[in-house]
């Protein structure tokens, strides 16, 4: 008796698993692990993260800020306009992986970033899919914040894009890898903190001490304002507090303009997609992988 209604819980818990065809036909295309590689030859050097993974992250935020996700960063040449000074050799690199390995190029821009992310030490999991359409309209100019923007100017931009006090802090954060080149030539090469190839929350510390290599007034006035004065001691104090705001955060970044269907969660093609947290963030038919 037991055994007989043990064996249909088995039998309808296997059915409800073989209806998530959604999983099924959602599993990343094998493309994307070899893009994984080649990203990880690029990003990765003596255990840091390198210059090429500091402007991906930027190019995440740039491609998706000012209007959509779609690829507009490279395709409309955007890359060319002061705003995004410094991106330029990113964009060429990532223009033509994508031609190469014939995948969108929204979608690379956004996959290298999740991937430049988890590739610094400590960089947490950012949840990736693929799917956007690519354009190359250009979006318009100005809406990218400038590196002397006041806060209460940045709170309400981060708003009006549906991004939080506690969203913004947290993606400011990403300056933690960050290296300044145009906003003081002088100092061109300086660090935003003191471990530019670390995903650690030295930026926060830093930026609050004035004890950074170099702050941009932006950020200054984040750290100051006691609108975001709360969160931004919060993060640093806090690696995982920093990581469970910032995940999210940029998982929004990455999906601004962008309509959520048929997208494929590739996740999982991501470094250290093996690791424990990998696995449950991924898709059961992902998981059955490992
Ligand atoms: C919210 C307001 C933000 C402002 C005002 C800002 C401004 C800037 C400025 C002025 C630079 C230096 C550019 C240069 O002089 O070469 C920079 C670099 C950088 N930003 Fe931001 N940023 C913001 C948000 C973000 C976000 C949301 C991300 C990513 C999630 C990000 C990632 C980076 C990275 C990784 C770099 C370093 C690029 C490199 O070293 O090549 N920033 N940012
Ligand atoms: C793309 O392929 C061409 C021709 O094989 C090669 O020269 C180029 O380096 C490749 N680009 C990237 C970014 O892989
Ligand atoms: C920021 O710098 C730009 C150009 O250097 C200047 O026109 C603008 O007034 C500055 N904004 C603030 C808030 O200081």
């Amino acid at each position: 008796m037991y055994i007989s209604s043990f064996v249909t819980l088995l039998a309808a818990a296997s059915y409800a698993q073989a209806l998530q065809l959604s999983d099924i036909t959602s599993s990343c295309p094998a493309v994307w692990s070899d893009i994984s590689t080649a990203l990880t030859a690029q990003y990765l050097a003596d255990g840091q993260c390198t210059d090429a993974a500091r402007a991906a992250i930027r190019a995440a935020f740039h491609d998706c800020f000012n209007g959509a996700c779609d690829g507009s960063l490279i395709l409309a040449g955007e890359c060319t306009n002061s705003e995004n000074n410094g991106l330029q050799t990113l964009c060429t690199n990532l223009g033509s992986l994508a031609q190469n390995k014939s995948v969108g190029v929204a979608d690379l821009i956004q996959f290298a970033g999740a991937h430049a992310i988890k590739t610094c030490p400590s960089g947490p999991t950012v949840a990736v899919k693929v799917g956007r359409t690519d354009s190359s309209t250009p979006a318009p100019l100005g809406i990218l914040p400038a590196g002397n923007a006041s806060s209460s100017d940045l709170l309400a931009s981060f708003q009006s894009k549906g991004f939080t006090t506690t969203d913004l802090v947290a993606l400011i954060g990403a300056h933690s890898t960050a290296k300044q080149f145009t906003t003081d030539p002088s100092q061109a090469g300086a660090s935003l903190d003191s471990t530019p190839g670390e995903w650690d929350t030295k930026f926060y510390s830093e930026t609050q001490d004035g004890t950074a290599p170099f702050t941009l007034p932006a950020d200054k006035n984040l750290a100051d304002d006691s609108a975001s004065s709360g969160e931004f001691s919060r993060f640093a104090r806090s690696q995982p507090a920093w990581a469970a705001a910032f995940a999210p955060a940029m998982e929004k970044m990455s999906m601004v303009g962008v309509t959520d269907t048929d997208l494929i969660d590739c996740t999982s093609a991501l470094p250290g997609g093996s690791s424990k947290r990998d696995i449950k963030r991924a898709s059961v038919f992902d998981r059955l992988k490992w």
